[in-house]
């Protein structure tokens, strides 16, 4: 029987097996897990979200602590206009996660970063420049663009040494956001070398409107093939969102796909930068409690849990610390909702219900976002004595990807307790 192992992915004269950790922000998709999915021969993506933030986290740095102390003057007030990133550190934090990263790779697979365009860091184009240039001086194999159209990223790319040797692909949701996408990259010459066609059941953020539930992965992502088929251009089209089974991605990779792109089946992973609790929440979600809201303050809608934390909450916008969606002109959406917000009788502030602070959020981990399908994670594990559900390995979650048929999914063996 044919299985996802009989496929190859081949991306400028190297193979790997066709499956792709998607990137997932912030150190969701951890190095440990990126690592892994190399060793086994497929790609595993880093996410380069709240890059300092992660340096401190894993290097001790101080980026995040001297960011606040620079900027301590707007904290009590909402014109962020001089919050700005320190682009010498940005650069920094970047090169010494990925050059990191790249030197414990093992194995034949291969290593790639996911970077949004939405992070606009107070000074849109200056950061994301200053973040793909890095990621590529410090080796990373491929750069996946997301969130967003990526109008100038080529441009700020183009001088780089790597930028016509290594991997470059794009997240779209629909033929239109590609057809911009490769109009860019006419100008320096460049097309991508994979396009990720992300359908509406994935996690994260949406490319999608209101509308998402009108839209089907399948037929984007036929859409898109076909147009790169008539159009003979030389891209890998990888489709993602809802790719559960190896059955499922067998029949897209029959149907032309050259790899798919999945992420919600890793989350549940010892390698998965998820606190274990978190892990357990998505194990014990059900259907009903998935929901597709307007919370992020990117203005991008997102998938999540309806028990996560940061729905409610009413933090004050943390943009001298973080500041990942400042717009150049210091503006979040956050802060309009918080400052459009009340208090109750003693003062206190009312939870700001329409959007969250994002950064804050996403650095706790106050953000279950998933995809559509995590109501079935525990259906791919056992579940324990004392009620909990085991947790997998990223090897275990991989290997089932290419070897599973019939939708079957196999369990691990048994944890001893
Ligand atoms: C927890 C989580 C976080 C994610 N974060 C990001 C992100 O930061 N950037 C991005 O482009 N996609 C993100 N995604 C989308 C995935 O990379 C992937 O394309 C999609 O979720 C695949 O669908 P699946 O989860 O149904 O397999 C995230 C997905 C999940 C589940």
């Amino acid at each position: 029987m044919t299985t996802v192992n009989d496929f190859r992915l081949k991306l400028r004269g190297k193979e790997y097996l066709p499956v792709i950790v998607g990137g997932m922000g912030v150190d969701i998709s951890a190095v440990e897990l990126a690592l892994e999915a190399c060793r086994l021969g497929g790609i595993g993506h880093i996410s380069d979200a709240m890059i300092p933030f992660v340096s401190d986290k894993y290097f001790k740095t101080h980026y995040t602590k001297a960011k606040t102390t620079e900027h301590k003057a707007s904290r009590n007030t909402s014109d962020k206009s001089l919050v700005k990133f320190n682009l010498d550190r940005l650069y920094e934090a970047q090169i010494a996660v990925v050059t990191k990263a790249m030197s414990r790779k093992q194995g034949p697979g291969a290593i790639w970063i996911n970077v949004m365009e939405k992070l606009t860091m107070g000074s849109a184009g200056d950061t994301l420049g200053v973040r793909l240039n890095a990621a590529m001086d410090a080796g990373v194999d491929g750069i996946t663009l997301s969130a967003g159209l990526h109008n100038q990223s080529l441009r700020l790319m183009a001088k780089n040494k790597r930028f016509h040797t290594m991997d470059i692909g794009i997240i779209v949701s629909s033929l239109r956001a590609l057809k911009i996408f490769l109009r860019s990259g006419r100008r320096v010459d460049r097309i991508p070398d994979y396009v990720i066609v992300e359908g509406p059941l994935a996690g994260g953020h949406l490319g999608f409107g209101e509308d998402w539930a009108d839209y089907n992965l399948k037929d984007v992502f036929q859409e898109v093939l076909s147009f790169v088929r008539e159009e003979n251009l030389p891209i890998a089209v990888i489709p993602a969102g809802g790719v559960f089974t190896g059955t499922d991605a067998k029949e897209y990779l029959q149907a032309g796909a050259s790899a798919v792109q999945v992420a919600t089946r890793f989350t549940v992973t010892k390698e998965c930068g998820l606190p274990e609790n978190v892990k357990q929440k998505y194990f014990e979600a059900y259907e009903e409690d998935v929901v597709v809201n307007g919370l992020s303050a990117t203005g991008y809608l997102m998938r999540m849990l309806s028990n996560s934390p940061c729905l409610g909450a009413n933090v004050k916008p943390q943009c001298e610390p973080f500041g990942y969606i400042l717009s150049s002109k210091g503006t979040c959406l956050y802060i309009d909702a918080y400052d459009a917000t009340g208090v109750d009788e003693k003062g206190k502030k009312l939870p700001v219900t329409d959007k969250m602070c994002t950064c804050y959020h996403f650095s706790k981990h106050n953000v279950y976002t998933c995809g559509h399908y995590v109501y079935r994670l525990k259906d791919t594990t056992n579940k324990l004595p004392d009620g909990s559900y085991q947790m997998l390995t990223a090897e275990h979650v991989f290997n089932d990807y290419l070897h599973s048929s019939d939708h079957k999914i196999t369990l691990p063996p048994l944890e001893e307790v």
